[in-house]
């Protein structure tokens, strides 16, 4: 066996699958929870343990435990296993550390960002950093936080990152693709980020993966330079600080959603870990799926200014297409969270952040100040200008509680309101799962289960099922074949093998007959049972067919025919 399948022999799907979706519940062999790859409130995301395979009904994402890590971890095949490997304490052979050309670059990139990080740390503990650690400690930041948050400081001038990584045996193609190190029109080669405050971003998992760099030159236009996209750096799917915010984020159950860099560490330095940023670019759904995996509660703290509010009201739109409970924090005086901090001391800050209203009481007071609430046409506004907020709210229970908490914080008729409302949830599209496959025969029901399953008797039923004709037919017969052939060639019979050696199509019918567990889990007697009516079909089928062939040679007076059809007839009676 190749190592990745004794690997997988040896890891639970359900326990790796449980880190990424809470609230997973039992039925019997089944686990069922809110599907990660997609957006829904009712379950359709389902583990079946039994065949160490997971599907969902809704998004159609599907597999085994290396597809689930490879795609919510965007990972390499190679990184699933050494990752899963690592988990599990399981070494991982010699060999496999060849492993592919993707995988090497990205564990080169990897390294280099780890060089990086180190070396702009050292830069900023000595000598040339003290300048530096000055104008930190000026902005309130403890030499703790610059220790936790890994800060470091990039050259003043040339090409010193640069010549490091020349001297570690990197190749220039290689090193171009760090997003590190920039390259000239002449074709020269030359560090990125220069006299910046450096702060290294990591992946979910803890590997620096890209910089986020703070001028510390006033002349400087750009005040913050991010690292470019990368084969390790995918913008729209990090989010700064997830790394260490996301243990906070579970026990709270409430995760805290900044602008910047510094904002995350001023929230962080007066306690409140549980906060990350989206570091510059609009909010995606790819990060807001991120924070889902730790809690379906945000707080948007986002600046004060009219980008910070604009970036808001955009966000709180996308947090509650994704379900997310949106609650605001208000801090008074324009100030964004690291100067609020400073100003104000930690204590109030908490205070702020634990008090944070919902969010349409917000979106009310931006209404309010916006338009005139006395005119007719003033309310009109109003409404439009909430609409989106409130049909981005899934339940319909929910939206008609939020339009009377609205209506009587606005100071409306709620009549008025609640009729505005059930306009909107009138006119809203709702979202449907995707119909199941065609219900199947009774008997694909009953033999498809247990052949690919955990069963004690499948070489009895194999036997058994060898011959019937009646499999040959329909629109199972390929799997039926697959895993007959398998079988002859002393191959393993599971799910997971039978599942990858079909084509798309009958991967589907196998899947939607097999995991779909609306019916009870068939008994090794229902296969047995099921094997012999239809090998007693099969020969009430064959001899019908006898007689009939009798009758036909008696009426066409061919008597030597019908002499040996009844003599076979007889055989078999
Ligand atoms: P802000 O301009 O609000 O900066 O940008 P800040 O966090 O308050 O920074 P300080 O306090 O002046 O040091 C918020 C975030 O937007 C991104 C950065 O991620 C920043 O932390 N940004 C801002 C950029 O990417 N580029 C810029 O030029 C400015
Ligand atoms: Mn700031």
């Amino acid at each position: 066996m190749d190592f990745a399948q004794d690997l997988k022999s040896q890891i639970d799907i359900v326990r790796v699958i449980s880190d990424y979706v809470p609230r997973l519940r039992r039925f019997g062999n089944r686990y069922s929870g809110l599907c990660p790859f997609h957006n829904e409130k009712t379950p359709s995301f389902s583990i079946y343990a039994e065949h160490q395979f997971y599907k969902c009904f809704g998004c159609d994402a599907k597999g085994d435990v290396f597809n689930f890590v490879m795609s919510i971890e965007g990972l390499t095949f190679w990184e699933a296993i050494k990752k899963l490997a690592d988990q599990h304490g399981i070494p991982l052979p010699k060999q496999s550390q060849a492993s592919d050309d993707k995988t090497r670059l990205r564990a080169a990139l990897y390294e280099m960002h780890e060089i990086a990080a180190d070396h702009f740390r050292a830069n900023l503990a000595g000598q040339n950093g003290a300048a530096v650690r000055a104008y930190l400690q000026k902005r309130g930041v403890e030499p703790a936080s610059v220790s936790q948050f890994q800060l470091g400081l990039s050259d003043r001038t040339g090409r010193t990152l640069l010549r490091i990584f020349e001297q570690r045996g990197f190749k220039p193609e290689v090193i171009v693709q760090s997003g590190l190190i920039g390259r000239s029109e002449d074709g020269s080669l030359y560090d990125r980020f220069r006299n910046r405050v450096m702060f290294p971003i990591h992946s979910e998992s803890g590997k620096i993966i890209a910089f986020g760099g703070r001028a510390l030159d006033a002349e400087e236009k750009a005040k913050y330079l991010n690292s470019p996209e990368t084969e390790i750096y995918k913008k729209s799917n990090v989010l700064y600080n997830l790394n260490r915010a996301k243990q906070g984020a579970s026990q709270l159950d409430r995760i805290v959603l900044v602008e910047g860099y510094m904002d995350v560490i001023g929230a962080s330095q007066a306690g409140v870990t549980e906060v990350v940023a989206s570091c510059g670019t609009a909010l995606t759904v790819e990060q807001i799926r991120a924070m889902k995996r730790h809690s379906l509660n945000v707080h948007l703290n986002f600046d004060p200014d009219t980008a910070g509010a604009k970036a808001s009201e955009r966000s709180i739109v996308l947090l509650l297409d994704e379900n997310i409970h949106v609650r605001m924090v208000e801090l008074e005086g324009g100030l964004d969270p690291d100067e609020f901090c400073k100003e104000h001391g930690a204590d109030v800050y908490r205070a702020r952040v634990q008090g944070a209203k919902d969010y349409f009481y917000w979106l009310a007071d931006r209404a309010r100040a916006r338009f005139n609430m006395r005119e007719p046409q003033g309310r009109i506004e109003v409404f439009q200008f909430l609409l989106p907020a409130i049909q981005g709210l899934n339940d319909k229970l929910k939206r008609a509680a939020v339009a009377s908490d609205l209506a009587s914080y606005l100071g409306v008729d709620s009549g008025d309101v609640l009729e505005q409302f059930r306009k909107m949830a009138a006119d809203r599209v709702e979202r449907t799962i995707a119909p199941r496959v065609d219900p199947a025969r009774a008997t694909d029901r009953i033999l498809l289960p247990l052949l690919v399953g955990e069963c004690a008797n499948r070489e009895e039923l194999i036997e058994g099922l060898r011959g019937i004709e009646a499999l040959k037919k329909g629109p199972t017969a390929n799997i039926y074949a697959t895993i007959m052939a398998m079988h002859d060639n002393g191959e393993a019979v599971r799910f997971s093998s039978v599942h990858q050696r079909l084509r798309e199509a009958d991967q589907e019918k196998l899947a939607a007959i097999v995991l779909d567990s609306g019916a009870a889990v068939p008994s090794p007697e229902d296969g047995m049972a099921c094997v012999e009516a239809l090998r007693k079909d099969e020969r009430e089928a064959f001899l019908r067919e006898l007689k009939a062939g009798i009758k036909q040679a008696e009426r066409e007076g061919r008597m030597q025919d019908a002499l040996r059809l009844m003599a076979e007839l007889s055989n078999h009676n």
